[in-house]
């Protein structure tokens, strides 16, 4: 059982956490290391201010899609408050070259689109009608970008264009499609990333060089979409995020259907998701999820924790959650504790090459993932394991404050310092009833 002093205390800590980083219309992710708002940060921080100030919670989402560009897009970085010492500086991405580009200066990639889905969260506790009417024409219109400016081959799946945009920037998943990618010129840069955090916690000079080099064929072609989806020298259909789009489509659609909307277009995305997604990324000889690399017409052979997202989107059957859980989430060698490792879930299976316990996304533990993925155990009825991610959140988070990410061996944090999401999330996970039923 939870010791509840304990957690309230961590309760208050992420409190003051959000109300530190808090600029007034937006939430910085970390105070030092990520200046300005995020994307997929400013939905689950907007989850978490809604806990104890739903009308800040609001002003977060409203400020996200301010950003919106004019086909739909909304961005993963917005500027509110111009430029900082974070590379890239608003003006590298150079969107004025778009006629698409919003008066606010961001940048011009997206991220996992989980917005639709905290919107409909936050609704089903303390009905938002008005706001959800408000916001319902940006949401709808930017997941009509994504199933059409990021889609080919006639299918809804989504394609991403930058690892950027899967939020899982290092990840081992991408490094074979990177190491395709023969930067010719560079564009002069500085990286700052380093500055507040330690090198061998952040992705390497060469990561960069590749994420640096794609920004600037991108800006070359005016971040025209067809262009980029026929010239981005990195294409890749990401299983986590069509996952999350999935469901926000769900959750989309559900909105849509209460404030009287007509849901044809958004049923029409979901039942092309549902008959091509298993065919697309499951690997039936391995019991996993995979990623495809379009540009190579393959599957990317990389096992990470994106392999169980499709069980918080209901996309995964019977059967292929039981593989997930029973081969690989209690399988010691990848992602179960063994003599190593103390805490589920390393965001990389430890038997891959590429596995780093304390490198960004090459195998920390990540309080997002946690919690997705716990949400996604307990769909498919596997409360108890649910429990034990719930678990170990909580507990990293007390041991070593509200951190961007966790050594998985020993619990040590890594990464900014006072951490949005995570403080948000902790507030989320001690607010579900579930928590109460774990065992602490
Ligand atoms: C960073 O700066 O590491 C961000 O993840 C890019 O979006």
């Amino acid at each position: 059982m939870a010791d509840e002093p304990i957690m309230d205390g961590l309760r208050a800590q992420a409190e003051r956490i959000l109300r530190g980083n808090d600029v007034g219309e937006f939430t910085k992710p970390g105070p030092r290391q990520y200046p300005h708002q995020w994307n997929w940060d400013a939905a689950l921080i907007a989850l978490g201010l809604a806990h104890f100030d739903l009308p800040r919670a609001l002003t977060e989402i409203r400020a996200l899609l301010r950003g919106q560009w004019r086909d739909g897009m909304v961005p993963h970085i917005l500027y509110h408050t111009g430029p900082s010492d974070y590379f890239p500086e608003p003006d590298f991405w150079q969107i004025t070259t778009s006629p698409n580009a919003p008066a606010l200066a961001t940048s011009g990639l997206t991220q996992p689109p989980v917005l639709a889905t905290v919107v409909r969260m936050i609704h089903a506790r303390t009905p938002i009608h008005e706001f959800v009417r408000q916001v319902y024409p940006g949401l709808l219109r930017w997941h009509r970008w994504l199933h059409t400016a990021r889609a080919i081959e006639g299918t809804a799946l989504a394609c991403i264009i930058h690892p950027w945009e899967s939020g899982t920037d290092d990840s081992p998943r991408w490094l074979r499609a990177m190491d395709d990618i023969i930067p010719r010129e560079l564009p002069p840069y500085r990286r700052r990333d380093t500055v507040h955090v330690p090198d061998a916690e952040r992705p390497s000079d060469v990561d960069y060089e590749r994420f640096v080099y794609l920004i600037d064929v991108f800006r070359q072609n005016r971040y025209e979409a067809a262009r980029l989806l026929a010239c981005s020298p990195f294409l890749v259909q990401d299983v986590m995020f069509n996952a999350i789009l999935y469901r926000a489509d769900q959750d989309l659609s559900a909105l849509a259907h209460e404030l009287g909307e007509p849901t044809d277009e958004i049923a029409a995305w979901l039942n092309s998701v549902r008959a091509n997604f298993n065919a697309r990324f499951w690997d039936d000889a391995r019991g996993l999820y995979m990623d495809y690399n379009v540009r190579a017409h393959a599957p990317i052979c990389v096992n990470t924790c994106a392999t169980f997202a499709p069980l918080w989107a209901g996309l995964a059957s019977e059967q292929q959650a039981a593989r997930l859980v029973v081969e690989h989430f209690d399988n010691p060698l990848e992602y179960a504790p063994n003599t190593n490792t103390r805490y589920r879930l390393p965001s990389t299976a430890k038997n891959e090459r590429d596995y780093a316990p304390r490198r960004y996304w090459c195998g920390p533990v990540w309080i997002n993932m946690n919690w997705m993925i716990a949400e996604g155990l307990r769909r498919c009825g596997y409360d108890t394991r649910a429990d034990l991610l719930v678990r170990d959140a909580l507990a990293l988070m007390q041991l070593s404050g509200l951190r961007e990410y966790y050594d998985p061996r020993d619990g040590r944090g890594c990464g900014a310092t006072d951490f949005g999401w995570s403080a948000a999330l902790a507030i989320e996970m001690l607010s579900s009833k579930s928590i109460f039923g774990a065992r602490f």
